[in-house]
């Protein structure tokens, strides 16, 4: 968790631009406070007025069934996620652009909603054929591609239940999350393109189907052209079998609770969750927040920027944007490919209306330079947002001013894959901003900032940020573990949902996000669970114990440092030190790659034999010790560990 500077609770707030405020669908605090008021009153009348948004072949006969955690959302109603994405539209947006797609090499493609919607019957069609029905799980590891989109809507019209795996994951990461899940069909792509080079998904693809015995056919998307190797009767061109599949499928009625994805995240333990989402209570939150926070016009043009591997993509990129009927932009690769104006290029082309994106490639931007920005005509953009990690104010000012001319509103929202849309965040026209805060809850979203034992904390002070009441978005579990999903979430702060993160209120109610309480890290805005790379890190050959920790990056938000011992006659070196490294990206992905491993003698220790986490820390974010060691076993080892720096540096 970062320092906190209190003095920024003091900075006045921005008052939402007024030309937008103009046309805004929530014009005031008074208007916000109103709708606040009226949903904590009586929270289930509100969502159901909110299930209306979609559209439903049976309506819920109940709002909510809670027998505390698990919820059962618009109990009795039945509806097709990707109906709602796609045909409902096709009355008055069949020639609407779904999708404006641009591929890291320059290809590009521009989808209607009726022909994305064509495309996702066939490969519904496809999936049916390879044996998926209702309720089976199928893998998808690809780039961001059109295909992409079109396999998760395709999903969601049978009712398979879809998960997706970011294709930064390694093979071993991905093998993990197929057999939690136990999918039965992969979808993938012979490669990606990343600054110019191909990623190998296939390659990955393969070596982790071999260690899954549930998946029985693999598609495969050409994409690069790259030369793979191939499995006759499991493996399938995408191409061959959506040309001999049919154009129509029918969206079947499912039941308001029908499973619709699994996303694996990290926790406290090395094993990843798989977060439940299903769908009726997550189509209605994202497709209501998507309206409301990005103020979603018929005419614009909408670009969030996250991979679909991660929650952001579920959300913002897919669901909630498509069932609003939006126009969206979609980039397959790097931000500085080939220069670092890419995505600015993509904003001038497409004429971009709202901007979507993480706080590190915000900061990324400010250390690159506005000579970059200055190229482009970004004027198209009104409204501008960020999601995943808290954003430092010099980052978000620098946002507003050059990116935003002082004339978009900026909404920093906070939420969670468990959350599973935006819980706490301005509304553009009517919430004043604070450079750093996410600002007040969503009318509906009951959250708090807690002691342990569920008591307010006054404002000013740090505690546990949770939510008092079930949300129709929130997860429903984790797969095929009640018990973990009740003691992580519901049993930390008796009868409430407990985020992990801690939090302060300020006198104006507003909330600001401090990072994590648990074991859980955010690099780049990527959530790694530091059990994880120790798991991966103690699997190395020459290496004995190892802990991970966090210190502050300035791009990146955190950066992870492993301290490692060694097994018995090994001795460190330069070759050793990237051998551990790669190691971890073999096994996670790149994304998990430590900045730093020290070697240490020993690990610093309680007397019970507990790594003192706490210790390192400090070491590795001040570089020296000035907090409690009187429970450490053996002083000498901090001792050791402060002197490592200047031992790395004459290495
Ligand atoms: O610590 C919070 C941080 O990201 C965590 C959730 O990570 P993940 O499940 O990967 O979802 C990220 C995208 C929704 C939270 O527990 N976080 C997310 N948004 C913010 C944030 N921290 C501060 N400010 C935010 N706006």
């Amino acid at each position: 968790m970062a320092d906190f500077d209190p003095q920024i609770l003091n900075e006045p707030r921005i008052a939402p631009p007024e030309e937008f405020q103009k046309r805004a669908r929530v014009r005031s605090l008074e208007e916000y406070q109103e709708q606040y008021d009226r949903a904590a009153a009586d929270p289930e009348g509100f969502w159901l007025e909110k299930a209306d948004l979609v559209e439903w072949f049976t309506r819920p006969v109940k709002t909510l069934e809670w027998d505390e955690p698990f919820a059962k959302w618009f109990v009795g109603g039945k509806l097709n996620v990707s109906y709602n994405c796609l045909d409902r539209h096709l009355t008055h947006r069949a020639n609407k652009p779904a999708l404006l797609w641009e591929g890291e090499d320059g290809k590009t493609a521009e989808i209607t909603y009726a022909e994305l919607h064509g495309l996702v019957c066939r490969f519904a069609n496809v999936l049916l054929s390879l044996d998926v029905k209702a309720g089976d799980c199928v893998a998808i590891y690809m780039p961001m591609i059109p295909e992409l989109l079109v396999a998760l809507l395709a999903c969601a019209r049978i009712g398979a239940v879809h998960n997706v795996v970011f294709g930064g994951f390694s093979a071993p990461a991905l093998a993990d999350r197929i057999n939690d899940a136990g999918a039965k069909v992969l979808v993938t792509a012979d490669g990606g393109y990343r600054r110019g080079r191909i990623v190998p998904l296939k390659e990955a693809a393969d070596a982790a189907a071999e260690k899954c015995p549930t998946i029985k056919k693999v598609v495969v998307v050409r994409r690069t052209g790259a030369e793979v190797a191939w499995k006759a009767g499991r493996d399938f061109w995408w191409e061959d079998v959506m040309n001999t599949a049919a154009r129509e499928c029918a969206a079947v009625p499912f039941d308001s609770e029908h499973p619709l994805f699994i996303l694996y995240t990290s926790g406290t333990t090395g094993k990843p969750k798989g977060v439940l989402h299903t769908c009726g209570g997550y189509l209605v939150q994202t497709t209501w927040s998507t309206q409301l926070i990005f103020d979603l016009r018929e005419d614009d043009v909408y670009w969030c920027t996250a991979d679909i591997g991660w929650v952001t993509g579920h959300s913002y990129v897919a669901y909630g944007p498509l069932s609003n009927g939006a126009t969206l932009v979609m980039y397959e690769g790097a931000p500085d490919f080939p220069q670092r104006d890419r995505f600015w290029q993509i904003v001038e082309k497409y004429k971009v209306s709202i901007l979507y994106t993480s706080a590190t490639a915000v900061r990324a931007w400010v250390q690159w330079g506005r000579e970059w920005i200055d190229k482009h005509d970004l004027t198209s953009l009104r409204l501008l947002g960020t999601v995943g990690e808290p954003i430092n104010p010099a980052a978000w000012k620098w946002y507003f001013q050059v990116i935003g001319r002082g004339m978009c509103p900026i909404v920093d929202t906070w939420w969670q894959t468990e959350t599973g849309s935006i819980m706490i965040s301005p509304l553009p026209g009517a919430t004043p901003t604070k450079p750093g805060s996410a600002t007040l809850p969503l009318p509906g979203i009951a959250a708090k900032v807690v002691t342990l034992e569920g008591l307010p904390v006054k404002p000013g002070e740090t505690g546990y940020l949770v939510i008092e009441r079930p949300w129709p978005s929130m997860l429903r579990t984790i797969y095929g573990d009640d018990e973990r999903y009740r003691r992580d979430y519901w049993s930390r702060v008796p009868g409430k949902y407990f985020t992990g993160d801690a939090a302060q209120c300020d006198a104006n109610g507003y909330f600001w996000v401090l990072g994590r309480v648990d074991d859980v890290i955010k690099v780049a805005g990527h959530r790694l669970s530091t059990m994880e790379i120790e798991s991966a890190l103690v699997s190395h050959p020459s290496v004995a114990e190892a802990a991970c920790v966090s210190r502050p990056d300035e791009i990146k938000g955190e950066a992870i440092v492993a301290f490692v011992t060694l097994r018995a006659g090994q001795e460190m070196s330069g070759a050793l030190r990237i051998s551990i490294s790669d190691h971890v990206a073999t096994v996670i992905g790149a994304i998990a790659r430590p900045a730093e491993v020290r070697v240490a003698d020993l690990l610093p220790k309680t007397r019970s034999g507990k790594i003192m986490r706490r210790l390192l820390r400090e070491l590795a974010q001040k570089g020296g010790i000035s907090g409690d060691t009187t429970t450490l076993e053996d002083i000498s080892v901090i001792e050791k560990l402060s002197h490592y720096k200047a031992a790395a540096d004459d290495e």
